[in-house]
């Protein structure tokens, strides 16, 4: 039987039931009332007629009693009234009522025999009656009984009438209750369950529905939950699938996610993975009532998952969320993703002054600058540098627990927040294979040499024995920082550091992006294409051309620059007033740094300066988005815009470069890039720009809108292929596999020369 028309049923017969005993109550407390109303009329009338008849009785008057019963028994209701002297002798009654009663009703007898007022119903032919007999005496002597006879049939009709009202109403109230009952099925429970199971499959049969019709949270939370996780599983096996078979068709090795958790599990045996960074990968923050997990938009979250998913290591961060300690267990830990637990999250907890001293002191203010030549001086504390020592020691500390127990463990730490790691893990455990990967510049030696403690951060990154940089130029600048600052033995061609019997390799890892093509099937069904009209119609501007800019609020990213290239293609080429607009996305960052602060603040008066030379009521050359924004949301402003630019003054890689050519699948779109970053080492095909050069910056604005689409989409093909087989699957594919090709010297408790000291030892002898 269906499940509707058993609910419907069990519902009916519920109500029915209900219904009928509510009824069954109600018509016997009714039936009862009027019962006790007749028993009361008869007894009041019975008294009344008592004061009359017992006298005549008494006299003997016959013709008088006659009348008197007669007369009393026409009044309403009343059948009639009859006198008896013994139970043997009816005096007088009432003409017209039936002779039966010649021989008094039972009642009659009782109120007889007991001598005291008795009524009851008796059946008298097809009728209900009601005898009241009430003893009459005389000087205390019993002389009769006077005996009532009450129809009593109104009350079956008024009983049987209640039974049928009751009866139509429940009908109605059932009827009604079950169609309620229908709809209600139908709309809140069927029609979900229907356009889930529309949707599912047209995601097997079509590849991907256009739009996911999930039912609304709430009744179907759990179940939407699992539908769309089940969907997205079922959207990246397919993806996977398809680009595995696009690469066996053509033969290309490309390194996918899947790939790279394969080649790690296999390189990695036994060994555990451990990532040890500043920011962490989600983070729990205090939304009203509710706590809500954040993913940093960052490429190292998309480059380490799959490896630590891979593997079940441990990620050690900074637990800077509001919520973060209620989220994690009592060794602060916790396992993430959180809706599909593979791996653990190590939270560490800093105190407000070591955030301040270690992240906003001497990590932003004063190694950003020192390794950023972009003409902001560093500034170095002694209190800051206490702090980045301590908090060095505490990630050290974590990580060294997380690894007991663990033979020969794999350490990736990340960026210039923890130079000193290395040395401080190694140290403790010379079995751990340690590399540390750089990811902003490393500047040139004299530049590094202001660093009052240029000794020691360079002593803490050669504990690894791995030191990535994005590019080979920043590799070079390192060994010769070293070269001049420590005693060691630089080896040039292979790009290593022997000090102390210990050798640190320095390699170039550019990091990428994932670049995904878009499924035939969800082209089919979705166009990824945004109007840019609308884009910018949503932001009050009516422009024909379109330029973005994504950058966090950094001196670093020539924001300023970008705007005054700007505004000097407005004036050099005035026909383009009205005609092209430049969306600068801007996230705020390290806002509590004072530089920061002010540089906001100097964006804001540029863009407002320069919109208020040019705009006209419908239109503005520039406009500033001040906030963080998703991927999401800035994926709509790659597509739609004509150019993207990328004015960096200094910049390790420049991941938005790579985002931008990742999003023209249509192969549309020019990138101005600066060649000041790494990533411009690569994207040979953008248009290489130097973004202190004001001229040349507008320049490459006009070259952009008027290069002709033939060479737009070359440029952009050759680009999409760097980044396509450089991916950011490849880049953490090298680097664990570098790594994890090095021996480690020491094993826990006993020396074992690596191969790089042997051979430094041979070479020692033949020298
Ligand atoms: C640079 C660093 C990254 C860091 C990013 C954001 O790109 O190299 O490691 O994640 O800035 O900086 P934040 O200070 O907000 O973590």
């Amino acid at each position: 039987m269906r499940i509707t028309l058993r609910l419907t049923l069990s519902l009916i017969v519920a109500v029915v039931l209900v219904a009928f005993l509510s009824t069954y109550f109600d018509v016997k407390d009714q039936k009862q009332g009027m019962r006790d109303e007749l028993e009361k009329r008869a007894e009041i009338l019975a008294e009344s007629l008592n004061e009359t008849a017992t006298p005549l009785i008494q006299r003997q008057a016959t013709a008088e009693l006659e009348r008197f019963v007669e007369h009393f028994g026409q009044r309403e209701r009343l059948a009639g009234v009859a006198i008896y002297l013994n139970p043997g002798h009816l005096l007088t009654m009432t003409p017209g009522l039936d002779l039966s009663l010649v021989t008094p009703p039972a009642a009659i007898r009782v109120a007889m025999e007991k001598r005291q007022p008795t009524g009851g119903f008796f059946r008298q032919g097809d009728s209900t009656l009601y005898a009241y007999g009430l003893p009459l005496e005389y000087d205390g002597k019993p002389v009769g009984v006077l005996a009532l006879f009450h129809n009593a049939d109104y009350i079956d009709a008024q009983t049987t009438s209640l039974w049928w009202h009751s009866f139509i109403s429940v009908l109605i109230q059932v009827l009604f209750i079950a169609l309620v009952t229908l709809l209600i099925i139908r709309w809140s429970v069927l029609s979900p369950i229907h356009r889930t199971a529309r949707w599912m499959k047209e995601m097997r049969t079509r590849g991907m529905a256009a739009r996911p019709m999930l039912p609304e949270p709430d009744l179907f939370e759990p179940l939407t939950e699992e539908v769309a996780h089940f969907a997205r599983s079922l959207k990246a096996a397919r993806a996977a699938a398809e680009k595995e078979a696009r690469l066996r068709v053509q033969a290309e090795s490309l390194w996918t996610a899947e790939r790279l958790r394969v080649h790690v599990r296999s390189k990695l045996r036994q060994s555990r993975l451990f990532v040890v960074s500043n920011r962490q990968p989600y983070m729990h923050v205090h939304r009203g009532k509710t706590v809500e997990t954040l993913v940093p938009a960052s490429g190292l979250v998309t480059a380490l998952e799959p490896i630590l998913r891979a593997t079940d290591g441990t990620w050690i961060a900074h637990g800077s969320g509001d919520a973060d300690r209620e989220t994690a267990d009592t060794h602060s830990r916790l396992r993430v993703p959180p809706d599909d637990p593979h791996y653990t999250l190590r939270r560490v907890w800093l105190a407000k002054e070591q955030e301040e001293g270690y992240y906003f002191g001497f990590a932003n203010e004063g190694l950003w600058p020192l390794c950023h030549i972009a003409h902001t001086r560093p500034v170095f504390r002694s209190t800051d540098w206490a702090h980045y020592q301590a908090v060095n020691q505490k990630f050290a500390d974590a990580a060294l627990e997380e690894m007991q127990g663990i033979d020969q463990p794999t350490l990736l730490v990340q960026d210039y927040h923890f130079a000193l790691l290395p040395r401080l893990v190694k140290k403790e455990r010379p079995d751990a294979r340690v590399a540390i990967f750089w990811h902003i510049p490393w500047p040139n030696p004299e530049a590094f040499g202001i660093c009052p403690w240029q000794r020691e951060l360079l002593d803490g990154l050669l504990g690894a024995d791995l030191v990535g940089f994005h590019i080979l130029s920043h590799c070079q600048n390192f060994l010769g920082t070293v070269d001049r600052t420590l005693e060691s033995r630089i080896e040039e061609e292979r790009l290593a550091v022997n000090r102390q019997d210990h050798l640190t390799e320095v390699r170039p890892f550019p990091i990428s992006v994932a670049l995904e093509e878009p499924a035939a099937a969800t082209a089919l069904v979705s166009s990824p294409y945004i109007e840019r009209a609308a884009l910018l119609r949503e932001l009050g501007v009516t422009a024909k051309f379109m330029g973005v800019g994504v950058d966090r609020v950094d001196y670093t990213k020539g924001i300023v620059e970008r705007f005054h290239g700007v505004e000097r293609f407005l004036e050099r080429w005035p026909n383009y007033r009205g005609q092209f607009t430049l969306v600068q996305i801007g996230a705020p960052s390290r806002t509590h740094i004072k530089r920061y602060h002010d540089l906001l603040a100097e964006v804001e008066a540029e863009a407002d300066r320069i919109n208020w030379r040019f705009q006209t009521s419908e239109w503005r050359p520039i406009v500033f988005l001040n906030r963080h924004h998703s991927h999401e949301e800035i994926d709509p402003y790659y597509r739609a815009a004509d150019l993207c630019m990328v004015t960096s003054l200094h910049d390790g890689m420049n991941l938005v470069a790579k985002e931008f050519v990742a999003a023209r699948d249509d192969l549309q779109g020019a990138l101005v890039l600066s060649r000041f970053t790494g990533a411009s080492h690569e994207l040979r095909d953008a248009l290489l720009v130097n973004p202190y050069d004001i001229e040349q910056l507008a320049e490459s604005i006009r070259y952009a809108l008027e290069m002709d689409s033939e060479e737009r989409s070359e440029r952009m093909q050759r680009m999409r292929r760097v980044v396509r087989e450089h991916n950011i699957y490849r880049w953490a594919g090298n680097l664990i596999t570098e790594l994890l090709e090095i021996r480690p010297e020491k094993e826990k408790g006993k020396e074992v020369a690596s191969p790089a000291v042997v051979e430094l030892a041979t070479r020692r002898g033949a020298e």
